[in-house]
């Protein structure tokens, strides 16, 4: 029988490619998500791209009962918990709205599913690593404190879940350490769908090709960087899809070697921001409107990941080259155009 998995927050960007790539690796899936930072646009376009419909249950994971209800009826073998706010700026405004939200979800989760010795893999940010001038950054590097309540919730996240396998027998927990994810699905059916003004520079970049915005500011060009502008290891979104697929398989197949393991999700190559822009523009054959402006607060410098320990343990790499996941993203923002 296949294993069945759990993704929390499974209609979100990188909760919703997740999902196709559990299912085309042959796992049962169940979607959970209370459509907060959503709407049904990527669930839908899952179930086609499936051509079926995991059961999709609409819960909020705050809500211990639901959570409780949702593993009574469903058998569980790993959890993929993606369910938490992420925007930086709002998480610096609303701080006990982030904790609450992020914190009191993982809590449920790990209060139900440790009670059954469960997989619990949870999604992680390098973000945890702050400002670093050692670079690649490898899952030894030196954690920074958080610059904001969202990077914080993600450093106490794991904090819990590296406590919770410690101390309760048979529960096996992973964390996913992820880099700049970007992209699309190559069906262009799902996709990123930021609500507002979009925070990070891929969907920036997107909106501004395709007029929704008049220019993007590219935030600082005097970084000591080779090119002036900050550099970040822009990941995939299906190749980081993949990552989680191997990273159940692990735990699902009996191979951890600890009960708790971290890994970095990143190509391992440093992108500047003008790099992106002009490989943006190259292969999607257009001029994109953009100008230099003043650092944006809490920018690091540079960022990218030492990736080994995933393609050695995880049996993972990166595949998709920046020119193919900008040509995503690119057919994604056109579909989104032709739907309104
Ligand atoms: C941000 C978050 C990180 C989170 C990640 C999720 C911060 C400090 N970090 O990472 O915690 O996990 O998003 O995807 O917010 N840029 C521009 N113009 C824009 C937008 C961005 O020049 O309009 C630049 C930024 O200065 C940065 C790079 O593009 O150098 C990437 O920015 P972004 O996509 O927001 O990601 P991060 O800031 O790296």
């Amino acid at each position: 029988m296949a294993k069945q998995v759990l993704v929390s927050g499974g209609a979100g960007f990188i909760g919703s490619h997740v999902t196709v790539e559990l299912a085309q690796a042959g796992y049962d899936v169940v979607v959970a998500d209370n459509f907060s930072n959503c709407d049904k646009t990527c669930y839908e376009g899952v179930c086609r791209i499936l051509g079926k419909r995991p059961p999709l249950v609409e819960m909020d994971f705050c809500d211990k009962a639901a959570v409780e209800k949702l593993f009574s009826d469903y058998q569980i073998d790993a959890v993929i918990h993606f369910a938490a706010f992420k925007a930086v700026g709002e998480s610096v405004a609303e701080p006990v709205k982030y904790y609450k939200n992020n914190l009191l979800s993982f809590l449920n989760l790990l209060e139900v599913a440790s009670v059954k010795g469960g997989n619990v893999l949870f999604s992680s940010s390098a973000t945890v690593y702050g400002e670093t001038d050692q670079l690649p950054v490898t899952e030894q590097s030196p954690r920074q404190s958080a610059t904001s309540p969202y990077g914080n919730t993600k450093q106490i996240c794991e904090d819990i879940l590296r406590d919770s396998v410690k101390a309760y027998l048979g529960l096996k927990g992973i964390a996913l350490r992820y880099f700049n994810p970007i992209g699309a699905h190559p069906s262009a059916l799902i996709g990123e769908l930021p609500r507002g003004v979009p925070n990070n520079l891929v969907p920036f970049i997107t909106q501004t090709a395709i007029g929704k915005r008049a220019c993007l500011s590219i935030f600082g060009n005097d970084y000591p960087t080779p090119d002036g502008t900050c550099q970040r290891d822009y990941i995939d979104i299906v190749d980081l899809a993949r990552a989680h697929v191997c990273a159940v398989a692990r735990m699902l197949d009996g191979k951890m070697e600890q009960a708790y393991e971290i890994y970095n999700v990143g190509t391992g190559r440093p992108v500047s921001v003008l790099e992106l822009v002009t490989a943006f523009e190259k292969v999607n054959g257009l001029k994109l409107n953009y100008k230099f402006a003043p650092r944006r607060p809490g920018d690091v410098t540079a960022i990218w990941a030492d990736p080994t320990l995933a393609n050695e343990k995880l049996g993972w790499k990166a595949t998709r080259t920046v020119e193919q996941t900008l040509a995503s993203a690119w057919a994604w923002e056109k579909h989104l155009a032709e739907k309104q």
